[in-house]
């Protein structure tokens, strides 16, 4: 049945506030008392165990997903992962594979053309393809010898969000079942792992009640010819999906880099008034970005960041916070805190008076390479 708007004000609300649900289904009876069920992936547990490379292939805003889904399968099941946009692998000339490498594909649509030659290109050489996506069907799950699929529903609007959360997810459940199969997990730690995916359909939830917050930081890009997003780790990834659904639907012109790598070049863009967006949460990497905040607000910018309730010190250097609640486990964190970021670039979108749902020049899914 065709998707209808069901009282949103375009596909894009709607789609951000579905993103609780679409977890939750993704999620429902995945643990049983052998940990985690991911049958879709149709390998026996012996060559799950013999996995020893992970290619994670895909474009756009699923490649960012890839980006997320190597740092939680290399921390989790311990198996070096390459990250590849498929518009490049393609033209790669050495492929590293080997006997038992698995090429994992992530695309929304299962019909973006570069993903699917670079899937056949792996399968070419004997590699198993496992396709991550939401559409039933699609060319990709035909393709695949694996496919899950991440039950978001139709994703109408252009920019993707509530695909990318899913596909995070998705990504989850993966490094989970292969730490398991690796035996790098013991089960109560499987279970605390996939308690805390639990966790995130309600988190979320709490973001979009805070929306006001990312309607109220708006207000900042409103003359804005540039931003800069920064973050580190894991939410070096958040910014580049910030910056991305910021110049996708409001045509501004943003720029995501590594926090710590502002200093080798973006920090020449600063000057008075500058839009940045830092995003900042209580974790490991913390006070290392505060210092960037620093940097940024000697130089006039004004920085809009993402932090965890109850932080004073970043609440009192910036000029506006995107609060999340906190996150058990710091590398989740992305799953949340991207939540702002979609409803931010909405909200300076419509600001800036742009279509939300259909931006120019952008399709919904590419089909030529
Ligand atoms: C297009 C869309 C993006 C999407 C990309 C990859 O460029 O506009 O939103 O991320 O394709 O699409 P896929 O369906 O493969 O995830």
């Amino acid at each position: 049945s065709a998707a209808t708007l069901g009282g949103y004000a375009d596909f894009m609300a709607k789609e951000i506030a579905e993103q609780p649900e679409a977890i939750e289904r993704l999620l429902a009876g995945r643990l049983d008392e052998r940990g985690i069920k991911l049958d879709e992936l149709s390998m026996s547990e012996e060559d799950l165990a013999a996995i020893d490379r992970v290619y994670l292939i895909a474009c756009g805003t699923s490649y960012h997903v890839s980006l997320i889904a190597r740092t939680l399968v290399q921390t989790w099941a311990k198996v070096p992962v390459i990250c590849e946009y498929a518009s490049e692998f393609n033209y790669e000339q050495d492929v590293l594979v080997t006997p038992h490498t698995l090429c994992v594909i992530i695309t929304q649509s299962g019909e973006t053309a570069d993903t699917l030659t670079a899937a056949r290109r792996m399968r070419g050489m004997g590699c198993k393809v496992f396709a991550i996506t939401n559409v039933l069907g699609s060319s990709a799950a035909r393709e695949s010898d694996g496919v899950l699929y991440v039950q978001a529903g139709p994703e109408v609007c252009v920019a993707s969000t509530k695909a990318y959360t899913a596909q995070m997810v998705a990504g989850a459940l993966f490094a989970l079942r292969l730490a398991q199969a690796q035996g790098q997990m013991e089960p109560d730690e499987v279970e605390r792992h996939y308690r805390d995916l639990c966790s995130l359909p309600d988190l979320i939830r709490e973001v979009i009640a805070r929306s006001w917050q990312d309607k109220r930081a708006a207000a900042v890009f409103r003359r804005a010819h540039s931003a800069l997003f920064l973050g580190r780790g894991v939410n070096s990834t958040t910014a580049y999906e910030g910056a991305l659904k910021l110049k996708e639907i409001s045509y501004l012109h943003a720029e995501a880099y590594p926090a710590g790598e502002m200093k080798h070049g973006p920090i020449a863009l600063l000057e008075p008034g500058f839009p940045v967006v830092a995003i900042v949460p209580a974790d490991a990497v913390h006070d290392k970005t505060v210092s960037n905040i620093q940097e940024v607000i000697a130089r006039g910018a004004v920085c809009v960041a993402v932090a965890t309730d109850g932080d004073e010190d970043v609440a009192s250097l910036v000029e506006h916070v995107l609060w999340i609640p906190p996150v058990a486990d710091e590398l989740l964190v992305p799953i949340v805190a991207v939540v702002h970021l979609q409803v931010l670039a909405r909200y300076v979108a419509r600001m800036r008076g742009c279509d939300v749902d259909k931006p120019r020049n952008l399709a919904k899914s590419v089909t030529v390479e």
